[in-house]
């Protein structure tokens, strides 16, 4: 079939004509539709084909990187012309578009980096935001940016609104918008039968894993299954186990066994959308990511693990944490769907019923279980200088807001405007909330053009003070994409090698200092790239993003008159900086591997990843907190104590008097009881 059967064959083009003078008639329009009906790809090319000439762009915003990048490829293939032409697509560290772009798929986050210097969003006629129902902490702020973009835009050069779910719960976005329409599209959607486990299962992994052999051993080969799991790691291991596993027992079809997530180079990503070879069953290993943003033809059989990994976020010990848990009736649903795209099919829940009952209705907005640093800096950015009345989808609680604010002034990006403050309510007791205007500083602004976590930036402000800037940003661009260090060891023998080789990068000083040694390394030998990552055991794609994401991050230092700085082997520099942006990320050793959070006093242990792994440096820092079966610290580094004190005085005065204040008002007959 070519490809303008194909798009008229899809059920959004039956209702093409009332969408278009829907789209005309409403400010904001609102459509629902099952996930592959022809939204996403559609619809911006509608409105291209009925208003050619219309002033602004259409973006089309998505929450994944590759959900912008392999559907602008798609609409390109669709309407015949090269990708950055008229359709393209921009996402961070990457711009695939031109003065002739029209339709512009685009991440949210990039977007919202837009609005810092254009507020009204002014290039644009058109905005869709797609996936909404993903509630994404970057497409729920810019659900705010929009409709103030949109009021203030009434007279002059209107701007379109049109908001697309995959998913029922559209009142509370039609109600934002000023009861907005909602225009329901009708999917094909076949039935599903859904078996629940008889008991609660311990290791989701080992049932999964059993569960599609138990249905490789029955059906016939053409039917493939899809299985959702969490995360990298854990789906590229069991990917290898499900292979092997298979080829071990000859008297099995073969299986093409495909992992997806969205750190995975996009030419593999592809490879899910692909035919599997005659007599060969495809079994693909998927995140959420499979659940509404990428469609795959096919599937017969769902796996649902019912688990999901994601940020959990708790402002009283401003911790902000990845972790695996439970995902949502919602999403369950949309994960059972799967299984129904072309005929009738078949979805596993790996939970009981009553976990089913259990799990909670909708997905919780990420916003209300973020950190809000980043956020927070780019709204003030944006000139929104009293986030606490903000007009929020979902309004974050106060404290978390004011813990950010307050992160935000100690990393001295902002700082309070005394002579304005707000009375937000008056609560039960009268006592009176109150909230601060807050404007940037120097600092700030320049952290602000960094396409980064607030901390990040400051570290590479704190390295142009103290000389090591070109050392900073390596690390910096480093830790922005996926491990380097590849994961591809499945047998013990090759685990050791690996291990082996990676002993000429480590430092003693930690895991920063190592990636910048890989990094080094890696441009040292940059004429055999391809042959040097494999015999050192790195990722070269990973690596060569890094470069690039260097490169682009250099850009913005010299926009910003920040000097590219260098002192090769001063590693204390170096940790000086990074404690500058981490300071609240600092641990100390107890006992038994046992660490201690200097701040929100949580246990904690070095990640077996990590070069500290086996030695007990007694202070250290990491990038990030990351809970299993226990939480693990990623991305340690050694430091002395008395660094942190140095770097941020007013910070550890701070949490000492908390703590005075509570050993006072400490129970001790109540506890001891
Ligand atoms: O957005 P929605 O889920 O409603 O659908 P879509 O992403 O516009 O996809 C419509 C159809 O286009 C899908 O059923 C796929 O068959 C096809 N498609 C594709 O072949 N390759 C892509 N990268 C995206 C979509
Ligand atoms: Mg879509």
């Amino acid at each position: 079939m070519n490809l303008d059967k194909v798009r008229k064959s899809l059920p959004i083009y039956r209702i093409r004509n009332r969408l278009l003078e829907e789209i005309q008639k409403n400010p904001t329009l609102i459509l629902l539709g099952e996930t592959g009906s022809g939204k996403t790809t559609q619809i911006p090319q509608y409105i291209h084909e009925s208003r050619p000439k219309l002033k602004g762009l259409i973006a089309c915003t998505q929450p994944r990187r590759v959900a912008a990048i392999t559907v602008a490829q798609r609409v390109a293939q669709e309407t015949n012309t090269e990708l950055g032409k008229t359709v393209g697509y921009n996402v961070r560290f990457e711009d695939c578009t031109s003065a002739e772009t029209k339709i512009k798929y685009m991440t949210d986050g990039m977007l919202l980096r837009e609005a810092i210097s254009d507020p009204l969003l002014s290039r644009y006629s058109v905005i869709i935001l797609d996936e909404v129902h993903e509630r994404t902490i970057h497409t729920d702020v810019l659900l705010g940016i929009v409709k103030s973009a949109q009021q203030k835009r009434q007279n002059s050069f209107k701007l379109k609104v049109i908001l697309m779910s995959a998913t029922m719960d559209v009142d509370e976005f039609s109600n934002y918008f000023n009861k907005a329409p909602v225009l329901y599209l009708e999917g094909r959607q076949f039935k599903v039968d859904v078996f629940h486990s008889v008991q609660e299962q311990t290791d989701y992994i080992f049932s999964a894993i059993a569960t599609v052999f138990q249905i490789h051993k029955t059906v016939p080969p053409n039917e493939d299954i899809l299985v959702f799991m969490t995360g990298q790691e854990e789906i590229d291991s069991t990917v290898k186990t499900i292979s092997e596993l298979n080829k071990s027992n000859s008297k099995l079809a073969p299986m093409l066994v495909l992992p997806l997530y969205a750190a995975l180079p996009s030419g593999k990503q592809l490879k899910v959308f692909e035919k599997a070879p005659n007599g060969f069953r495809k079994v693909i290993i998927s995140t959420n990511i499979a659940e509404t943003s990428i469609t795959i033809k096919g599937i017969k059989y769902v796996i649902d693990t019912g688990m999901i990994k994601g940020k959990l976020y708790t402002p009283q010990n401003n911790l902000e944490m990845l972790k695996v848990h439970k995902i949502s009736k919602s999403q369950a649903w949309q994960r059972t769907g799967r299984a129904g795209r072309e005929s009738s099919g078949i979805c596993y829940r790996l939970y009981t019923e009553s976990e089913f009952e259990k799990m909670s209705l909708n997905t919780i907005p990420e916003i209300l279980r973020s950190n809000l640093l980043s956020v927070a800096l780019q709204l003030i950015a944006l000139g929104i200088t009293d986030l606490v009345n903000f007009d929020f989808i979902s309004k974050p609680s106060t404290e978390a807001l004011n813990s950010a604010l307050n992160d935000l002034e100690l990393l001295g990006a902002v700082k309070k405007n005394f002579q304005n403050e707000n009375i937000v309510e008056e609560n039960v007791n009268k006592k009176r909330i109150i909230s601060y205007n807050y404007e940037l500083t120097d600092i700030g602004r320049k952290m602000a053009y960094f396409p980064l976590d607030p901390k990040l930036s400051r570290c590479i402000l704190t390295a142009d003070k103290l000389g090591c800037v070109e050392e900073v940003l390596k690390i910096v661009s480093i830790l922005s994409v996926d491990n380097v260090f590849h994961a591809q060891t499945n047998t013990s023998n090759k685990r050791d090698q690996a291990e082996a080789v990676r002993q000429k990068f480590v430092s003693a000083d930690g895991d920063h200092i190592t990636l910048l040694n890989v990094y080094k390394a890696f441009l040292a030998n940059k004429s055999s790239a391809s042959e040097w990552c494999s015999e050192n055991f790195l990722d070269l794609k990973n690596l060569k993003l890094a470069v690039e994401i260097n490169k682009q991050l250099k850009e913005i230092c010299n926009r910003n008159s920040i000097k590219l700085s260098s002192s090769t082997n001063d590693s204390v520099k170096i940790r000086m900086a990074l404690i500058s942006g981490f300071f609240m990320n600092a641990a100390e050793y107890q006992k038994e591997n046992e660490y201690k959070t200097i701040t929100s006093r949580q246990i904690v242990q070095i990640h077996p990843s990590s070069v500290l792994f086996n030695s007990k440096p007694a202070c250290v820092l990491f990038n990030e907190l990351v809970k299993t079966n226990k939480t693990y610290m990623r991305d340690v580094s050694v430091i002395s104590s008395s660094w942190l004190l140095e770097t941020n005085p007013c910070y550890f005065k701070s949490k000492l008097k908390n703590l005075a204040d509570n050993l006072n008002t400490y129970d001790l007959n109540n506890r001891i009881r």
